[in-house]
Formats: C-alpha cells, structure tokens, sequence
C-alpha cells in the first residue's frame, strides 16, 4: 500500500522514506546512543514496552538485549521489515487501538513537537491508553535551543554529519526544518514540520492526555517520565 507523506514533511536521497520524510538507510545506519541506558534506568527491569515510532529498531534492537519485552509500532512498512525479534505492528500511532496496556510506552524523536496539534493530540492519547494503570509513559522532547541554535551540525564519531541547515517559522507556532545527513558516500534530507513547546506547554499537552511528569530523566530536560494522572 503506498502511504501518503505528511503534510510538509519531506525526504531525499538513497532508499525508502517514510510518510514523515525519514530516510530507512540513514536510520539503520545510525548508532543507538544513549537513549537505551536513560530508558533502562527508568523502569523496571523486564518491563512490558510498547514503542511508538520505532523505526528500523535502532532502540529496540538493544531494548531486547536488555530483557525487555518490545511491540514495535510504526507506519512504515520499509522500517518494520527491519525490526528483528520483536512483535511488529504497522498503524499510524493516532489510529491505535491494541486493547491492551502496557509497563512503559515510549514516545521519543520528538514525535510530541508534531506541527498538528490533532496529531500531537493523537500520539499522546495513544500513549494514554495504552499505559498501565502503574505504568510510565518515557517522551523526548527538544532541547530548548533546538530551533534558535541553527545551523548546528556534530561528526558522528563513525564518521557522519549530522547538520541542522534551519529552521523557519511558517506562523502559527510551527517551524519548517530541514535536517541534513552526510556521509562520505551518501546524503539523505529531511524536512519536517515542528512546533516548539514550552515546559508549560508540554505539561498542558500532557495534562489534556490524562497524563502528568513524574519527573525528568535528563538534566537538559529533553527525557520525560509521565504517569497517568491521579
Ligand atoms: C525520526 S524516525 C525515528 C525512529 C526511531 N525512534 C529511532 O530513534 O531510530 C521516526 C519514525 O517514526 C515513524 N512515525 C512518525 N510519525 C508516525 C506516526 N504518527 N505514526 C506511526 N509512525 C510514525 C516514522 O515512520 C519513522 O520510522
């Protein structure tokens, strides 16, 4: 089935992209980070997860290492297919219903900053009713530079730049920004629409889910822990 790309997200270059303009090749070809370790010292050990958006697996893949138990949801079959060991289902994440909660739901890549506001609302109350009652909802979120400190760009240590070219404001709160991945013999692009958030905002997109901080995982304040509100 083809699926539609995002209103305003776009991609390019080698492989397979996703409705929201990721590249599948530039994804399995980027190292997992720290995010698995900031997830593991947040829940407990074994826990049930649901992850939403996860890609190729670049977390999962070291989620499962850990014990972890993983479904794996993304609306990208091209990614999907790359996911190995875990329960796979693809559906945008508004449109999930699984009838079933779990221990930890994570929602990172900044998915929360989508620039609809029915998304946004949509991916957090995806997370919201998929959460055990005792559970925890684990979100990324940008840095608070993320949009005004541009263009920024790291070397990856195997060897890639990981660049963001700009970021500009279309009104309305949502900015237009495009990403740029090069390696020596590639380069992939992605633009996408975001919308920053503040603290408060956050907390009000979170408050209107159900779902409130317990307490942030990250000095820099870019991971979340929520639980269902009382
Ligand atoms: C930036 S990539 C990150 C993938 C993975 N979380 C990682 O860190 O490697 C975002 C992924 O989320 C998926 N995605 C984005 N919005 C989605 C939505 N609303 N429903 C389902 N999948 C979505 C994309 O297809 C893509 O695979």
């Amino acid at each position: 089935m083809e699926l539609n790309t995002r209103t305003g997200h776009k991609g390019t270059g080698p492989g397979a992209i996703t409705p929201d303009g990721c590249a599948v090749e530039f994804y399995s070809r980027l190292p997992a980070g720290p995010e698995p370790d900031i997830i593991t010292a947040a829940v407990p050990a074994g826990a049930l997860v649901l992850e939403l958006g996860s890609g190729v697996g670049r977390m999962t893949h070291p989620l499962l290492e850990r014990g972890f138990r993983v479904t794996a949801v993304d609306e990208s079959p091209e990614m999907l297919e790359r996911v190995r060991g875990a329960r796979t289902i693809r559906s945008p994440i508004e449109d999930l219903h699984l009838g079933e909660t779990f221990d930890v739901v994570l929602l990172a890549s900044f998915l929360v900053h989508s620039g609809d506001v029915r998304v946004r609302q949509g991916l957090l109350a995806a997370c919201s009713r998929h959460v055990a009652r005792d559970g925890c909802v684990l979100i990324q979120r940008e840095g608070e530079d993320y949009h005004t400190n541009v263009p920024r760009e790291r070397v990856d240590p195997s060897g890639f730049i990981v660049r963001v070219a700009s970021s500009e404001p279309l009104g309305d709160g949502v900015n237009e920004v495009r990403a740029e991945y090069e390696f020596p013999d590639a380069t992939w692009t992605q633009t996408f629409r975001a919308r920053p958030l503040t603290t408060q905002q956050f907390e009000d997109a979170l408050a209107e889910a159900g779902l409130e901080v317990d307490r942030y995982l990250t000095e820099d304040r870019t991971w979340v822990r929520a639980v269902p509100a009382p």
